[in-house]
């Protein structure tokens, strides 16, 4: 064994965001920032004597150069085994399995999402714990403490090791395990769907289009779909990932995914389409001439899942982060089961999908997922939806009509404005909350405004309270307008405005969401002020 000790200093602003470290290549590329924020990480976190550590990416620009650092300091900081995906190649729910299959302590995510990649664009890095979910904020504080007061940080010289070549070497003393990236997953998906329902599907014509946008879950796909299920070769588009994403940003979002979208609406559609992002964590829903907002994604799920042989004896619970839209609660409530509301970060369901109190969670931002592992997960939802229509034969448009004839329909939709002067974003904030008090009773339109508050999250399970988590004002008859500061972006800040308005089953469920959504987009701009403070007139990004 030969330990180096490296000498360092602090650098400013290692504060993990909502979902982890998040910055441009060139400061992640600066001598010693990966090093420092990764050190922090393993001075903190508990792990026992043999400890296993996951390592993977979803292979975006700036993952090699990280992975094989991260495995030598691994060493040097006393693990008796990393886990890494061939390629350095793991999508995040893929590492969150591996971590619980393997029982390893935790695990280092190298994604930025979908953000976009390349030597101009964004890297990350993230912390998973031994559950497989996301660093809870008492853990990510710790680490950002720690990256305050940071003096050395310790590299294993000894040993090498090929990303590339599945099999096993040694760095040190510690174990080098370079798995396939796919096979664990796959197998876990396969137990949780049913597969022959979907085979038999396929093989009576079912069809559809998968955009893996040239992010991480190419190989997923095209394994699961393609060579388990039977869907014809090329239903994978985009399938192989690029350091860049092919210049793209994978955000499957109606903006991002526009030639989804468009192929899906044309005359030609196939049944189904479906896109993840760059770490196969996200997924955009879209039927024949019918897209699904993440919100409907959740609740037509929920009320659907007992159809998939894992959740066949019931959920006990639905959680969803506060901006999303109130539909699952509706089938919460029509199941007999809880419902929850939490702060947004996918973290925030880890307590409650341990302590067995929710099954499926959902947001906004196009994350679903289960108890299965604890990240939201992309395929996972392609899978369930996949399962639901081939065992009832009926296509996405027939389920929603179906759906919301039953509960009523949550129109929905978020305006995002991207890279606003964050002092301007803030003044606003601050504005708002200033005006919550007075807001109560005072009319905009036709919108009365029944109550507003900043959302306070307190968790059921460990007590934590997790404030300042997004401003709510609520109008009477159950629409909403929540105003909220991305906690991922890279440059500058982006204000996310999310829009909601309920009409109950017998009230006009098959309308427009836009021409639905008018007056509540009217109202937003009175109350907060957003073309005075940002100077914008429209949003950059409507999904
Ligand atoms: C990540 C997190 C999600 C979160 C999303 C949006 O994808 O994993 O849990 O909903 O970011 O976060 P933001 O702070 O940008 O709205
Ligand atoms: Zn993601």
């Amino acid at each position: 064994m030969t330990i180096i000790t490296h000498a360092t200093t602090p650098f400013d602003g290692q504060k993990p965001g909502t979902s982890g470290l998040r910055k441009k290549v060139r400061v992640f590329a600066q001598a010693g920032y990966a090093e420092n924020f990764i050190q922090s990480v393993f001075d903190v976190v508990e792990r026992g004597a043999g400890a296993t550590l996951v390592i993977g990416g979803d292979g975006r620009f700036h993952n090699r150069v990280v992975i094989a650092r991260a495995i030598r300091m691994a060493a040097a900081n006393g693990y008796a085994r990393v886990l890494v995906g061939q390629g350095g190649i793991l999508s995040t729910p893929a590492a969150s399995h591996v971590i619980r299959k393997y029982g390893a302590s935790g695990g280092l995510i190298l994604s930025a999402s979908h953000n976009p990649a390349g030597p101009d664009e964004d890297f990350g890095i993230k912390y998973n714990i031994a559950n497989g979910g996301p660093a809870p904020e008492a853990v990510t504080d710790a680490i950002f403490a720690r990256t305050k007061s940071i003096d050395r940080w310790l590299e294993e010289d000894a040993g090498s090791f090929d990303l590339d070549a599945i099999g096993t070497s040694m760095v040190g003393a510690m174990v080098v395990q370079v798995i396939d990236p796919v096979a664990d997953y796959a197998d876990l998906m396969e137990s949780l769907f049913d597969f022959s329902a979907i085979r038999a599907a396929v093989a009576g014509g079912f069809r559809m289009i998968f955009d893996a946008m040239s992010a991480v879950t190419g190989p997923y796909a095209s394994e699961i779909l393609e060579r388990r299920l039977g869907f014809p070769a090329g239903t994978v588009r985009n399938g192989t990932p690029l350091e860049d994403f092919g210049g793209h940003h994978p955000d499957p979002n109606l903006v991002h995914a526009r030639e989804l979208y468009d192929a899906m609406m044309a005359d030609d559609a196939p049944d189904f389409g479906a896109a993840s992002d760059g770490d196969g964590d996200r997924n955009l829903i879209i039927g024949r001439g019918r897209f699904i907002t993440p919100s409907d994604s959740l609740a037509m799920l929920a009320a659907n899942a007992h159809l998939a042989p894992a959740y066949a004896s019931g959920l006990k619970g639905i959680a969803r982060s506060m901006p999303t839209s109130a539909a699952a609660d509706r089938v919460a409530e029509a199941l007999g089961i809880p419902s929850f509301e939490t702060p947004t970060g996918w973290k925030f369901f880890g307590n409650l999908l341990d302590a067995g109190m929710a099954t499926i969670c959902g947001e906004e931002s196009a994350g679903t997922g289960s108890d299965h592992v604890r990240e939201k997960d992309g395929l996972w939802a392609v899978l369930l939806w996949l399962n639901i229509l081939a065992v009832r034969g009926i296509s996405v448009d027939a389920l929603a009509r179906e759906h919301w004839a039953r509960f009523g329909r949550n129109y929905y939709a978020r305006h995002d404005y991207e890279a606003v002067d964050s002092a301007a974003a803030n003044a606003l904030m601050a504005e708002l909350t200033a005006a919550l008090p007075g807001l109560p009773g005072r009319t905009f339109g036709s919108l009365i405004v029944a109550a507003a508050d900043s959302f306070t999250y307190a968790d059921p399970v460990d007590g934590s309270v997790s404030a300042n988590q997004g401003l709510r004002i609520l109008f009477e008859g159950g629409s909403r307008v929540v105003f909220r500061l991305s906690g991922t972006g890279t440059e500058g800040a982006t204000l996310r405005v999310y829009l909601e308005r309920y009409e109950p089953a017998a009230g006009a469920i098959a309308a427009e969401t836009p021409a639905m959504l008018a007056d509540l987009i009217l109202a937003a701009d009175q109350i907060a002020g957003i073309g005075r403070h940002t100077g914008r007139t429209r949003p950059d990004v409507v999904t």
